[in-house]
């Protein structure tokens, strides 16, 4: 089981990096955050004043930018961007706002899918995403889609804003995953879609440890 592959999508707030790093931590496999990835690289188009619709200068950005997740000394992964651990600043409202302009471009996806399915090729992972199942790993051992209500994934992404301080109103947060969805789902490279042979999890009422026996399951007769 040590070298399964796991692919997990679904919609924004709907539990995917919390679920997929416990179901990662309880195999002994690695962990890999597609979403922080596009989101460094909109980080960084947002330094450099890019506009947001210049195709071609974001797909040479995304090329030349190093991404690397490394350990730190609390144990936990961070994502370094050129060096720079940017783990912080991915998750700010500026980066979550233009993230999906910058990841419906085709040429941004080929520089990240190829890296994200070099780590794949090694076995042992298990990644979050869009488009995991369908475009980035589609011989995965396992493809979970995992979905929620719009209103308890808006409620679990307010809780986790509340936490760090954020003042932002539930109907905001709510009104940010739906324009989001909208975009990711509509987009025409790599849209987000269930893979044909994916399992779907609906967690509205599920809690995080119910979604991960789950998938835990399903990894053991799956591999
Ligand atoms: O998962 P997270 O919400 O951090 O992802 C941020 C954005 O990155 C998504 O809204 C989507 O536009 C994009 N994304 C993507 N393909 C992936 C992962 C994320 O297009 N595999």
């Amino acid at each position: 089981i040590g070298k399964i592959t796991i692919a997990i999508d679904g919609p924004a707030g709907s539990g995917k990096s919390t679920v997929a790093k416990r179901v990662a931590d309880a195999l002994g496999i690695l962990y890999l955050d597609t979403g922080a990835m596009y989101r460094a690289v909109t980080l960084k188009a947002l330094r450099a004043g890019l506009a947001l619709d210049d195709e071609a200068a974001l797909a040479k950005l995304a090329a030349a930018t190093a991404l690397e997740f490394k350990q730190t000394a609390d144990g936990s992964y961070h994502l370094f961007m050129d060096g720079e651990d940017v783990s912080a600043q991915i998750r700010t409202a500026p980066v979550t706002k233009a993230v999906s302009a910058v990841s419906a471009v085709a040429g941004v996806r080929e520089v990240l899918v190829k890296q994200q399915q070099r780590i794949g090729r090694q076995g042992g992972v298990v990644m979050d995403g869009r488009d995991i199942g369908t475009v980035v790993l589609p011989h995965a051992d396992l493809k979970i889609f995992l979905t929620a209500s719009l209103r308890e994934r808006a409620y679990r992404r307010w809780l986790e804003l509340q936490a760090k301080g954020d003042t932002v109103t539930i109907d905001e947060v709510e009104e940010d995953l739906k324009r989001r969805d909208a975009f990711d789902s509509g987009r025409s490279v790599a849209p987000l879609r269930p893979a044909p042979d994916s399992v779907t999890l609906d967690t509205t009422a599920l809690s995080i440890e119910e979604v991960v026996e789950r998938i835990l399951a399903l990894a053991s007769s799956s591999f």
